[in-house]
């Protein structure tokens, strides 16, 4: 009864006419690159996806190379890091999930990249899992004495299991837009959603252009297919 269901979330990519705001996403992957990249991947998306965010080739070869990927010494072999390149997927914050166990109590950091398909009404529960967290409301501690929030968790009524490991990773103005949009922390965490449901379906849009002519070629047909049959019969009484 303490769990809650995600807040309302309206996006420009809902329904059957959805589109994306590529000015939002464009914010909602700021907010990863500074915020969420420290712990969590998106190992489906490459670096010249950005481009279907409304970047140019040059502006997504620029971007990439702000990013270290894992690479291979030429000379010596060995592994290292070098610049990414257009072609090169978003790297991994931790070599291995015990190095991610152990920077965040135990718990790892789950790949974001198909999140809000993951998760039951997923862009609506991470806006609202990144929004929500508060303090323990009193009359759960007073129903169930036992329930206070181990230490190094944090209790959040969006997660499941009402405490989770992660820490609250926005807090308002914490990343500035280059749009001068807002940046209190509902508005980032609603432009962060709206990029994971980019990440998590990129041919969305597509997808829908592609089905209104489709449902207009079949009406069509329909009308033809009643005009034929009424040829064919027409002197059977
Ligand atoms: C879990 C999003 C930043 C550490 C999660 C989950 C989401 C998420 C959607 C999954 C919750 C679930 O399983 O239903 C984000 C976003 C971030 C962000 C959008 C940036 C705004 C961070 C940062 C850290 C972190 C910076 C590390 C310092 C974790 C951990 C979990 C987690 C450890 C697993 C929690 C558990 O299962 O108890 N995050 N996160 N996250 N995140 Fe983040």
């Amino acid at each position: 009864e303490f769990h809650q269901h995600p807040k309302e979330l309206s996006l420009a990519s809902d329904g059957p006419f959805g589109h994306f705001d590529t000015q939002q996403l464009q914010r909602g992957y700021k907010v990863y690159k500074e915020v969420c990249s420290a712990c969590h991947s998106l190992r489906h998306v490459a670096f010249r996806d950005l481009e279907q965010l409304g970047y140019s080739e040059a502006q997504v070869k620029a971007e990439a190379a702000t990013w270290q990927v894992p690479g291979i010494d030429a000379v010596t072999g060995e592994a290292n890091t070098r610049p990414g390149m257009p072609t090169d997927y978003f790297p991994k914050p931790f070599a291995n999930d015990v190095a991610a166990r152990a920077a965040n109590n135990n718990a790892i950091p789950p790949d974001l990249s198909l999140m809000a398909k993951a998760r039951h009404d997923g862009a609506a529960y991470v806006y609202s899992l990144l929004s929500g967290y508060q303090d323990q409301p009193a009359e759960l501690l007073k129903e169930f004495p036992d329930a206070k929030t181990p230490d190094g968790l944090h209790y959040n009524p969006y997660f499941a299991n009402l405490n989770l490991a992660m820490a609250p990773p926005l807090a308002d103005g914490q990343v500035t837009f280059d749009d001068g949009a807002p940046n209190d922390l509902d508005a980032m965490s609603q432009d962060l959603a709206a990029f994971l449901v980019w990440t998590a379906e990129p041919t969305l849009a597509k997808r829908h252009q592609t089905g209104w002519p489709v449902v207009l070629f079949l009406i069509i047909l329909s009308v033809l297919a009643y005009l034929a049959y009424r040829n064919v019969w027409r002197n059977e009484k």
